[in-house]
C-alpha cells in the first residue's frame, strides 16, 4: 500500500452545495456514532453551557440538548452556511446555530462555556494552534476540551486504498492533494494540547469498523464529509478513471455486509 502520510494540503471552505451537505446530513451514522463517545467522555450535564465547534448539520448537538436540558445551553458552529442553515432547521430553536471557525471564536466572550468539542472536525482546521487558543479562551476555568482526529500514523485504510488507487492510475497527483486532510499523529497531540494552557490531558486511540454498499457509497460519504475536498483537484474523466480502480481495488474488502474497513481516530479530553 501507498505511504499516506499527510503532506501539506489546502482545505477550501468553498467546494461545499447543498447536496453535500443534505447528503452528509444523511450519511453521518459513523461520525454521529463516534461523536456520542465522545460527548459521553465529556459528561455534559443539566444547566452546562457546551460549545460544538465544527457542528456540520447538527446532529451531535441535537443530541448534547437532550443532556443540558431546557435549563442548558448548546452552541453549535461551523464555517459552511449550508450546514449551518440544516443544523437551524433541525434545532427549531433548542440549540443556537452560527456561522464560525474554530479559528475565531470571537462571537463568544472568555469563560462562557463548560464544554467545547470538535467531533470529525480537528484534522481539517489547518491553524490548530489558534483554535485550541480559542476554545481555551472560551472555556470556563476548569471547562473541559474534547476532540478526536485522524492520526497519520495510523491512517483510515479506506485512505489506503484510495492513495493506492492514484498511485495505480498515475494521475498527476499526491494522495494528500485528492483526500486533503491535516490530521495530527499521536505523539503531537498532547504538547499541541498543553501548549494552548489546557492539563489533564488524556489521549485514546480508538479503532471502528465500517461497512460501505460500493465505491458510490464510499465516494459519496468522503466527499460529504469533506465538504468537497475529496476529489476536487481531479477532472471528471480523471475521477471517473479512480472511481473504476477503488472499484477494483476494494473487491478485497467485499463481506457479506458490505464492503469492510477500518479506520482509527484519536481521542483527546483535557481541562482549561
Ligand atoms: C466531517 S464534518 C463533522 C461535522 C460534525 N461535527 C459531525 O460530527 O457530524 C467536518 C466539519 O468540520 C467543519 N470545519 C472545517 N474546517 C473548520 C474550521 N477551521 N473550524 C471549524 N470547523 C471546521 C466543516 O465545515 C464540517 O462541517
Amino acid at each position: 500500500m501507498t505511504d499516506n502520510r499527510n503532506a501539506p494540503s489546502s482545505i477550501s471552505l468553498e467546494h461545499d452545495t447543498p447536496e453535500l451537505a443534505e447528503t452528509y446530513d444523511r450519511t453521518s451514522d459513523r461520525q454521529f456514532e463516534h461523536g456520542k463517545i465522545l460527548v459521553a467522555s465529556l459528561n455534559p450535564k443539566p444547566g452546562e453551557h457546551v460549545l460544538d465547534v465544527g457542528a456540520g448539520t447538527g446532529r451531535l448537538a441535537e443530541h448534547v440538548v437532550s443532556l443540558t436540558g431546557p435549563s442548558g445551553r448548546v452552541v453549535a458552529v461551523d464555517p459552511l452556511p449550508l450546514r449551518v442553515e440544516l443544523a437551524r432547521k433541525r434545532g427549531q430553536g433548542r440549540f443556537e446555530t452560527q456561522v464560525a471557525q474554530a479559528e475565531d471564536l470571537s462571537a463568544f466572550p472568555d469563560a462562557s462555556f463548560d464544554v467545547v468539542y470538535l467531533n470529525s472536525v480537528f484534522h481539517w482546521v489547518e491553524d490548530k494552534p489558534r483554535a485550541l487558543a480559542e476554545a481555551r479562551r472560551v472555556l470556563k476555568p476548569g471547562g473541559r476540551l474534547g476532540l478526536n482526529t485522524q492520526n497519520p500514523d495510523r491512517p483510515h485504510e479506506l485512505r489506503q486504498f484510495i492513495a493506492e488507487a492514484i498511485a495505480v492510475t498515475g494521475l498527476p497527483f499526491s494522495a494528500a492533494e485528492v483526500q486533503p486532510t491535516v490530521g495530527v499523529p499521536q505523539a503531537e497531540l498532547e504538547p499541541l494540547i498543553t501548549a494552548a494552557g489546557f492539563s489533564n490531558y488524556i489521549g485514546t486511540l480508538y479503532s471502528f469498523t465500517d461497512f460501505y454498499d460500493g465505491v458510490d457509497a464510499l465516494i459519496a460519504s468522503s466527499t460529504s464529509s469533506s465538504f468537497g475536498n475529496f476529489l476536487a483537484v481531479l477532472s471528471p474523466e480523471q475521477q471517473a478513471r479512480l472511481r473504476q480502480e477503488i472499484e477494483r481495488l476494494i473487491e478485497t474488502r467485499r463481506t457479506p455486509e458490505g464492503f469492510r474497513f477500518t479506520r482509527h481516530l484519536t481521542f483527546a479530553t483535557a481541562r482549561a
